[in-house]
């Protein structure tokens, strides 16, 4: 059931604050502000390194939580696509845990990769939706994201229930090495619980703009996403949703890539999507926007007020979100990327909720 949505793919953007209020609930104590006890059956204290596997975008959520788990519990973090990781004859040791991510739990190169890591002896970690998969069955512990069934084949609640998990999970792993101090884990605990409220604030606020910047974006053939540390990852993320639901080309990168190839694409005829809170990668990527704006790109700049109030470059459009703290903001910039890519598709008048060629569960290899 849709409700009073046109698609299952935006019932489902809706649906995120809910959800991810309820997946978090299940990580960490929201009124207390500590997190829960990571899994028994991973003890993230002795751990040397975790290898992260996964497909699409639940890959694309995997090199998010590198980011996190790399910050936060200084674990070393192995990540690949499930497709390469199986085959790459990967050196693993037991003092490694392996996590995989699947909304379905049923995706055929993430339960081969899941295999091949248990056959070397390693921990398993699934960080599922479908607690009854077999990617669920055959692991030692089980992290749902519990963002109930995703019905769109592009997804969106799923990408930000994994995130949450893994935030939480990054949190409690960095409290179980003894890296994180009782006030530092309030503190993220506190800017965890407050994003529920903060999703649903922006996702009200943006909604007219999304909607009138689509008309823009569809009458482009090739659509450039950039950003740095964790926006780097969304910036890939954009780019797939954009792909898949409105067959428009696009590409994520590295903003400090730029200048290593893609820049030599950008025209008036190539908009590029800069996504950027004000966080201590800022400048760096407004120098990337400066580039850009000197060789007459279009820019699209997803930033927050602080960085809207301290760049003065001329975009195509800024969308301006909240200032909000460097953990929940991948959380909370996935919104408009998802009702961009989403509105652009509706305007199009592509099959939002079944794009061509595409499957909800990739079961085959
Ligand atoms: O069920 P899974 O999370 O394992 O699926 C992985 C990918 O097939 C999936 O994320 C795909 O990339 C989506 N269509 C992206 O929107």
């Amino acid at each position: 059931d849709k409700g009073n949505h046109r698609h299952f793919m935006e019932k489902e953007i809706y649906e995120q604050p809910e959800v991810i209020s309820h997946a978090l609930s299940h990580y960490v104590d929201l009124a207390d502000h500590t997190v829960r006890p990571a899994d028994v059956a991973i003890d993230f204290k002795a751990l040397r390194g975790l290898a992260i596997s996964a497909c699409g975008t639940a890959y694309l959520a995997g090199l998010v939580g590198k980011y996190w788990f790399e910050r936060y519990a200084r674990l070393p973090v192995e990540i690949d696509v499930a497709s390469e990781f199986r085959y790459r004859e990967m050196p693993l040791s037991v003092d490694q845990a392996a996590l995989f991510i699947s909304q379905s739990g049923e995706t055929a190169d993430t339960l081969a990769s899941l295999r091949y890591c248990k056959d070397a002896g390693l921990k398993i970690g699934a960080i599922v939706n479908v607690k009854e998969s077999t990617i669920a069955r055959e692991a030692d512990a089980v992290f749902p994201i519990l963002a109930g069934p995703e019905i769109g084949v592009a997804s969106t609640k799923a990408f930000t229930c994994q995130l949450a998990v893994m935030a939480s999970l990054a949190v409690a792993a960095g409290k179980a090495r003894g890296l994180i101090s009782a006030e530092d884990e309030k503190d993220l605990v506190r800017h965890l619980a407050e994003m529920p409220r903060i999703m649903s604030k922006v996702l009200n606020l943006i909604q007219p703009q999304m909607e009138s910047l689509s008309r823009e974006l569809s009458r482009f053939k090739d659509v450039l996403y950039l950003g740095r540390g964790t926006s780097y990852p969304l910036a890939l993320e954009g780019a797939l949703k954009l792909k898949e639901i409105s067959y428009i080309h696009a590409e994520g990168y590295a903003a400090g890539e730029l200048k290593h190839g893609p820049i030599a694409l950008i025209d008036e005829n190539m908009p590029v999507i800069v996504i950027a809170p004000h966080d201590r990668f800022f400048d760096k990527t407004v120098s990337n926007m400066q580039e850009v704006a000197a060789r007459g790109g279009k820019i699209i700049f997803i930033t927050d007020e602080k960085g809207a109030a301290s760049s003065k470059l001329e975009t195509m459009a800024t969308i301006v979100l909240p200032n909000v703290a460097e953990i929940i903001a991948p959380m909370v910039f996935s919104l408009p990327i998802q009702l961009l890519a989403y509105h652009t598709a509706v305007f199009m008048g592509t099959d939002v909720d079944q794009p061509r060629n595409l499957a909800k569960s990739v079961t085959v290899e």
